[in-house]
């Protein structure tokens, strides 16, 4: 399965925003991840549907829309994305999980579940012959900046060992929180596929986003 780095837009410096997404570009960064919080589901805000959009009309990398919000069954006509784009919504939160899956892969786009760290993969049973990708939230959401939760890495080997041995070979896993370059090397040997990239790894102020995104390809592709 290829191997996708998605940076985490919100831990951008914003006043650098153009130079930063050039630089994406230029590195052929895969997708760019979107974090919209609604301070409900996370008490926080960040990103929105006009940020979305003009993302969408300044840059050719694909976005990876991340729902932290409550009902996004409701809420996915706000936002602009298509073919080649992924969405994902909480299972947490998601009322009419199929009902938002259906909408999401009806505008062409790649659809996810994502799960809370204390959510189990259980969960995901009747919803697994719908979906593209499962996003497995290595941190509680809502911050940047903060610390791997260690029980997660043995879902994500739980996961994939589940879906290979049940004919979904072809579901994605998705990471995010705290993919630095130590527990990106994890994650990969554990079965993850997107790394969600963001103060840890591509923006760490150790070095240039160039010279961090080279060290996080050889990691995950070794
Ligand atoms: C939350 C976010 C964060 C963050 C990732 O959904 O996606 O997890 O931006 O960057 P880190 O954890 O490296 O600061
Ligand atoms: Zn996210």
């Amino acid at each position: 399965m290829d191997k996708k780095i998605s940076v985490s837009i919100m831990c951008v410096d914003f006043f650098k925003l153009e130079e930063c997404i050039k630089t994406l570009e230029e590195q052929c960064i895969d997708l760019i991840h979107v974090d919209i919080m609604d301070g409900s589901l996370v008490p926080n805000f960040t990103l929105g549907t006009d940020f979305v959009k003009a993302l969408k009309a300044n840059t050719t990398i694909p976005l990876d829309i991340h729902l932290m919000v409550e009902n996004p069954e409701n809420k996915l006509d706000w936002f602009k994305f298509g073919e080649g784009d992924y969405v994902s919504v909480h299972y947490e939160t998601a009322k009419h999980l199929h009902k938002a899956i259906t909408a999401i892969k009806a505008k062409g786009a790649k659809a996810m579940v994502a799960i809370n760290p204390a959510t189990p993969i259980c969960v995901l049973d009747d919803i697994l012959s719908d979906i593209d990708a499962v996003l497995i939230m290595t941190v509680n959401p809502g911050f940047a900046g903060q610390k791997l939760i260690p029980s997660t890495l043995t879902k994500i080997k739980k996961l994939r060992e589940y879906l290979d041995s049940n004919g979904f070979n072809d579901i994605e896993i998705q990471v995010d929180g705290n993919v630095s370059f130590e527990n990106a090397k994890l994650m990969n040997e554990a079965g993850a596929n997107i790394f969600v990239a963001g103060t840890s790894s591509v923006f760490s102020k150790d070095n240039t986003v160039e010279e961090n995104t080279k060290c996080l390809k050889n990691i995950i592709n070794s």
